[in-house]
C-alpha cells in the first residue's frame, strides 16, 4: 500500500529512483512522484497521475538533463485525497527545502494542520501526509542543520503510521528514514544506499539489508547509515542477506506476473514442502514452529484469522485442522477479531495468515491475540515481515515473491501449509503412524497433478472465453471446497470486475436461486467426494431454472456430461486436498476472460497488494 524508495550513492538517482517504483508498483499505482536534489542544491520534484511509465516519460521530457546523486520516489494508494498530482508524493515545504515521501496515515492531520496554517504554512495538497513535511520545516532548526532532529520531533507530534523518507537541500548528503507500522528496509550497496517500502525495489542493486523497526529512524549517506531511537539512543542493526533471486521479481517470458505465478504453483508447492516432509516416518517438521508437543497435545481450541484471499485458506484449515488434529477451529476476519472480545483460553492456540506480513487488520489481530495472553503462529510469505517477527513461532509459505495482486501461489502453499501444519498436529494428538504416512505420500503428489491441470490451460482458456460478456457469476462448492466458490469468485471479481459470488452449494436454495436464469452461469466444484450426490442435486436445480453449469470435477460421469455446460477434468485427490487441486482451473478462468477484457491483471483498479491501512 503504497511505495517508497530512496537513493543516495554515485548513480543517476532518478533512473535507480524510476527503476525501483517501477518494481514497488504493486503496492499502488494511482500517481506517482519523485524529487532530486540537483548538483545546484535545489529541489526538482516531478509528480503525475496514473502508473510510473507516465512519470518515467514526463521526468526524461521535463528533467532529463537533472544530474543527481540523491533522491526519494512514491508510487501511491489513494487514502486521504483524491487521486491528481497535487495528492501525489513527494510532498515539500512552500519554499522547497524538503521533501518527504509517506507510507501509512496519520491519524491527527486534521488538528495538526489547523494549528500549521494558523502559523503560515501553506498546504497544497488534501493528503494527511503533508503534515508531515510542514512539521519538519517548523522543527528544523537554522543553526544546527540536522534534519534527523526536525523529522523525530515531527514524529512526536503525529499519531498515526508511517514509513517515510525525507530530504533536504541543506543538507543535500543524506535521507532520514522513519518508521512506525509501515515497512521500511535498507538496502546496503558500495558506497550507495537505498531505502524503500520492500525488499523486491532494491533486489536488482544489494542482496544486503537492514530492516527498520517500528519507533526507529535511520540516517543514510552513501558510505554509511546509522539507527536510533525516537529518543535518539543509538542502535546496532545487522545486516540480512536476501537470497531471493532477480528472476524471481522478473516476468520472464510470461505476458503477466500472475500468469507466471500461476504457474509456478508446482515448484512453489515443492518448495514449501522441502525438508518438512518425511513421508515414510509420517513426520512434519518445521523450523521456525514453537510448539512443544506438550503444548500441542493440550490445544483445545484453534482461532484462525486473516483477509481477504488468506482467509479463505484459513477456511480450509479449519476443515483440515477438524479433520486431521481434531480441534475445533474459529475463522475470524482479522478486522472483526481486533474490534471485538475475543474471548481467548489458555489453552488456545491462534494463527494468523498473511501472505505480505504486513496486512494492518492481521497485524493488529496478532497484536491483540498476544496482549490477551495467548500463544500466535504466524503464517506468512514475505521473510522478516513484521507479523513474521511478531508471532511466537512462525512458518513461512516460501511461494517466492508474489508481484500479482491477486493472490495465485501464496494462496496454494497457504494451504499446503495448513495441511502440514494440521498432520503435525495430528501426529501429536491422536493420529496414527499409517495415516501420517497415507497423508504426507499423497500431499507429495499434490505438484504433479497441479501440473496437469496446468496443461489444461488452452482448453480453459476456451471455456472462459465463452462468457466474457457475462456480468454476474456465481461459484459453488461444498465442504472443503467451499471456501474454493469463495476464492474463485474473488479472483474473478478482483481482475475482470464482473460480479461474482461464493456460496455453499446447499445454501443457494435458500436466496442466491432467485438469480438463476440463462445469463447466471454457476461454477460448480463437484470432486467424487462424500458430498458428490448432493452437489449433483445442486447442479439439477440450475439447469431446471435454465442456467449455465461449468463444473470442475475429478469424475468422467456421463450424467454429469449431460447436464454440464462445460466441465473441467482434474486429476483425483483425496478429498481434504482437493481445493489445492480445484482452485487452478478458476484462476485460469478468472485470468483469461480478464485478459480478454484486456485488463491489467496485475494491477487491477483500486487495489494494493498489501494493504497497511486500516
Ligand atoms: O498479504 P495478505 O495475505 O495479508 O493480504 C490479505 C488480502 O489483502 C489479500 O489476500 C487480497 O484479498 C488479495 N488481493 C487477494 O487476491
Amino acid at each position: 500500500m503504497c511505495g517508497i524508495v530512496g537513493y543516495i550513492g554515485n548513480r543517476d538517482a532518478k533512473e535507480i529512483i524510476l527503476d525501483s517504483l517501477q518494481r514497488l508498483e504493486y503496492r499502488g499505482y494511482d500517481s506517482a512522484g519523485i524529487a532530486l536534489i540537483d548538483e545546484k542544491n535545489h529541489m526538482v520534484v516531478q509528480k503525475e497521475v496514473g502508473r510510473i511509465d507516465n512519470l518515467r516519460n514526463e521526468v526524461y521530457k521535463y528533467n532529463g538533463e537533472v544530474e543527481s546523486q540523491l533522491g526519494i520516489g512514491h508510487t501511491r494508494w489513494a487514502t486521504h485525497g483524491r487521486v491528481n498530482e497535487q495528492n501525489a508524493h513527494p510532498h515539500c515545504d512552500s519554499k522547497k527545502r524538503f521533501a518527504i515521501v509517506h507510507n501509512g496515515i496519520i491519524e491527527n492531520y486534521q488538528v495538526l494542520r489547523k494549528i500549521l496554517t494558523d502559523k503560515g504554512h501553506t498546504f497544497s495538497s488534501e493528503t494527511d501526509s503533508e503534515v508531515l513535511v510542514h512539521l519538519i520545516e517548523e522543527f528544523y532548526k537554522e543553526e544546527e542543520r540536522n534534519l534527523q532532529s526536525a523529522v523525530v520531533e515531527a514524529l512526536k507530534v503525529v499519531e498515526g503510521t508511517y514509513g517515510l523518507a525525507a530530504i533536504c537541500i541543506d543538507e543535500p548528503y543524506k535521507i532520514v528514514g522513519a518508521r512506525n507500522g509501515s515497512p521500511l528496509v535498507l538496502g546496503i550497496g558500495e558506497n550507495e544506499m537505498f531505502i524503500a517500502s520492500d525488499v523486491n525495489a532494491i533486489m536488482p542493486y544489494t542482496k544486503n539489508v537492514v530492516y527498520i523497526e517500528d519507533k526507529e529512524v535511520v540516517v543514510i549517506k552513501s558510505e554509511k547509515f546509522k539507527t536510533y531511537t525516537l529518543d535518539y539512543q543509538r542502535i546496532e542493526k545487522s545486516i540480512t542477506v536476501v537470497d531471493w533471486d532477480v528472476d524471481a521479481i522478473s516476468k520472464g517470458d510470461y505476458e503477466t506476473f500472475m500468469l507466471k505465478e500461476i504457474f509456478e504453483q508446482p515448484n512453489a508447492i515443492v518448495d514449501a514442502l522441502r525438508g518438512r516432509v518425511h513421508a515414510r516416518d509420517g513426520a512434519v517438521k518445521f523450523g521456525g514452529l514453537d510448539l512443544t508437543p506438550e503444548h500441542a497435545k493440550n490445544i483445545d481450541k484453534v482461532i484462525i484469522t486473516a483477509c481477504g484471499t488468506s482467509w479463505h485458506s484459513a477456511l480450509v484449515g479449519k476443515y483440515m485442522i477438524e479433520r486431521f488434529a481434531e480441534i475445533p477451529v474459529e475463522v475470524d476476519y482479522a478486522s472483526e477479531f481486533r474490534y471485538r472480545n475475543p474471548v481467548l483460553g489458555k489453552n488456545n492456540l491462534v494463527i494468523v495468515i498473511s501472505q505480505s506480513g504486513e496486512t494492518a487488520d492481521t497485524l493488529e489481530a496478532l497484536r491483540e491475540a498476544k496482549r490477551k495472553g495467548a500463544k500466535v503462529i504466524g503464517i506468512t510469505n514475505v521473510i522478516g515481515s513484521t507479523i513474521a517477527k511478531e508471532s511466537d513461532g512462525g512458518i513461512y509459505l516460501h511461494a517466492g515473491p508474489e508481484i500479482g495482486v491477486a493472490s495465485t501461489k501464496a494462496f496454494l502453499n497457504q494451504l499446503i501449509t495448513l495441511a502440514m501444519l494440521a498432520i503435525y498436529i495430528g501426529r501429536l494428538k491422536n493420529m496414527p503412524l499409517y495415516e501420517g504416512e497415507r497423508l504426507l505420500e499423497e500431499l507429495a503428489l499434490i505438484p504433479q497433478k497441479i501440473a496437469e491441470v496446468l496443461e489444461q490451460a488452452d482448453k480453459i482458456k476456451e471455456i472462459a472465453l465463452k462468457y466474457v460478456h457475462t456480468t454476474n457469476f456465481l461459484y459453488l462448492g461444498r465442504g472443503f471446497n467451499y471456501p474454493i466458490a469463495l476464492e474463485g469468485a474473488l479472483k474473478l471479481k478482483e481482475i475482470s470486475y464482473i460480479h461474482a459470488e461464493g456460496y455453499p452449494a446447499a445454501e443457494m436454495k435458500h436466496g442466491p436461486i432467485a438469480l438463476i436464469d440463462e445469463n447466471m452461469p454457476v461454477v460448480f466444484i463437484a470432486p467424487k467426494d462424500s458430498l458428490y450426490e448432493k452437489i449433483m442435486s445442486n447442479i439439477e436445480e440450475v439447469k431446471a431454472r435454465a442456467g449455465r453449469v461449468i463444473v470442475v470435477t475429478d469424475l468422467d460421469d456421463s450424467v454429469m456430461r449431460q447436464k454440464a455446460d462445460d466441465i473441467i477434468y482434474v486429476p483425483s485427490t483425496i478429498e481434504e486436498f482437493s481445493p489445492m487441486i480445484n482452485i487452478i482451473p478458476l484462476q485460469l478462468i478468472a485470468y483469461y476472460i480478464a485478459r480478454a477484457k484486456e485488463l491489467d491483471v496485475d494491477k487491477p483498479r483500486n487495489l494494493a497488494k498489501s494493504v497497511t491501512v486500516e
